[in-house]
């Protein structure tokens, strides 16, 4: 029995319900025999009051600007990790010994192939298909290829299909750009990193020798660590409930790429560059931030805003300063950079994005970066997807090892039709 009790009355009758605490973060009040007792149900479109888990993953204060993966700074991670480090951290709940890591890379390294008939899977898209088609259909297609790992029952399969996954994002990716640019797959190389592995993939041609620059490569691990988890969002929450059907886990990370996809979500980081493009010049930013204001206008400030934080995301900052590195490292002068702080100023000052608590998100600084590198706008949601594949997996095998695991069925308040007599077409 919980020690705190929330009480509802409904009806003149007086309901008490427990209150359950986590090791942080809001009390959480245990609704789940409301409707057995009550015949009510709670109603809460798009999830902004309801916890849909129990989860010892990670951890967002939105108010203080505070995310931790397994207790760890995001800022920590960053500046100290790896993306493969942090992958293992999300999957195993701690930090890996020195052997367990290069066991872990070992692994993942050892995974990065394509089953060959997959090669010829991409010939069957246009070659202007967006990355994110072709991915959403290249990893569901993954669930026809290995048949040796699907019983999720088994912790042993769980793993083999959470490191083909992980390990095989880079290069299905890699190769949706360079299907999209006509040019020959790039066979992965073992004794690059993960990341590394990923540039050459993506940049390389094997008619030279590709060389991976330090700082470029940092950049972009550093990246994919910030991209790696973020607790219940719209895509994790899609992978959960596919996955709560039992269904195959290709299927399931198939289906959170599709929710990653949209602009409000994955797809924020294209849009939020493409509006910086679209502005052009710091004088151009009054007019922008008008029509961000203006509530006939349907246009927002791309990378502000997030349903959680409600502070600087603290992935933002990171982003900011990792520009500046890619710059340098680059010799890039990118005048969007400037448009982007300068916007940046302007809203943090401004009375309407300060009173509705609107930063500058994840993705505000990311398509800067991802640019300078040379990747179109149209494969960072891709980058984002391979990166959250960590997150994801992860997530999935915490639901699936949950004793307390069920299918997901939200309920509904119906406002349609009541029962009425069909009515024959000719007395219509
Ligand atoms: N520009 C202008 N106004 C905004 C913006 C924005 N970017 N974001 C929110 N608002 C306003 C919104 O119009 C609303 O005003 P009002 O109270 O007068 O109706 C208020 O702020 C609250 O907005 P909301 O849509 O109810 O908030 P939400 O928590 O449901 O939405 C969001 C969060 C991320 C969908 C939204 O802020 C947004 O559309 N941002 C732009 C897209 C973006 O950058 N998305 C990336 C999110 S981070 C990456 C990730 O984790 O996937």
């Amino acid at each position: 029995m919980a020690d705190k009790q929330a009480k509802l009355e409904l009806g003149g009758q007086t309901y008490e319900f427990p209150v359950l605490e986590g090791s942080t973060g809001p009390d959480v009040v245990d609704i789940r025999k409301l409707y057995g007792s009550t015949g009510a149900f709670t109603f809460d479109p798009g999830y902004k009051s309801t916890a849909s888990c129990e989860s010892a993953l990670t951890y967002i204060d939105g108010q203080e600007g505070v995310l931790l993966h397994r207790g760890y700074p995001i800022g920590q991670l960053a500046e100290h990790s790896s993306f493969m480090e942090t992958a293992y951290l999300l999957l195993n709940g701690e930090l890996p010994s020195q052997q367990e890591y290069e066991d872990f890379n070992y692994t993942i390294t050892r995974h990065t192939m394509l089953h060959d008939q997959l090669n010829t899977f991409y010939q069957g898209f246009r070659r202007d298909a967006h990355p994110m088609a072709i991915m959403c259909g290249v990893v569901g297609a993954l669930s026809a290829f290995y048949h040796d790992s699907t019983d999720i029952s088994d912790p042993e399969h769980r793993k083999i299909s959470s490191h083909r996954l992980i390990a095989k994002m880079p290069t299905i990716a890699a190769m949706a750009y360079k299907y999209s640019v006509g040019q020959p797959f790039m066979q992965p190389k073992n004794d690059l990193s993960y990341t590394g592995n990923f540039l050459r993939m993506t940049f390389g041609v094997p008619a030279e020798e590709y060389e991976v620059i330090p700082a470029v490569e940092k950049a972009m691990d550093r990246i994919f660590i910030l991209h790696a988890d973020h607790e219940q969002n719209a895509s994790t929450s899609t992978v959960r409930l596919a996955g709560s059907s039992g269904a195959n886990p290709f299927a399931c990370i198939a289906a959170g790429i599709a929710c990653l996809w949209g602009p409000a979500h994955g797809g924020a980081n294209e849009a939020a560059l493409n509006m910086l493009r679209e502005i052009g010049t710091p004088d151009r930013i009054p007019h922008y931030i008008e029509r961000a204001k203006d509530k006939n206008d349907p246009f927002r400030l791309m990378g502000f805003g997030h349903r959680v934080y409600k502070n600087y995301d603290p992935r933002a900052t990171v982003m900011q300063s990792t520009v500046r590195e890619v710059f340098e490292a680059l010799n890039v002068k990118d005048p969007v950079f400037e448009t982007a702080l300068q916007l940046e100023e302007i809203a943090l000052n401004d009375p309407y994005f300060k009173e509705k608590k609107l930063f500058p998100n994840v993705d505000f600084y990311s398509g800067i970066i991802l640019s300078a590198i040379g990747f179109p706008t149209t494969m960072f949601t891709a980058l984002f997807a391979l990166a959250r594949t960590v997150g994801w997996v992860a997530q999935w095998n915490e639901m699936i090892s949950d004793p307390a695991q069920v299918i997901g069925r939200p309920r509904q308040l119906y406002t349609g039709p009541v029962e009425r007599d069909y009515v024959p077409l000719s007395e219509r």
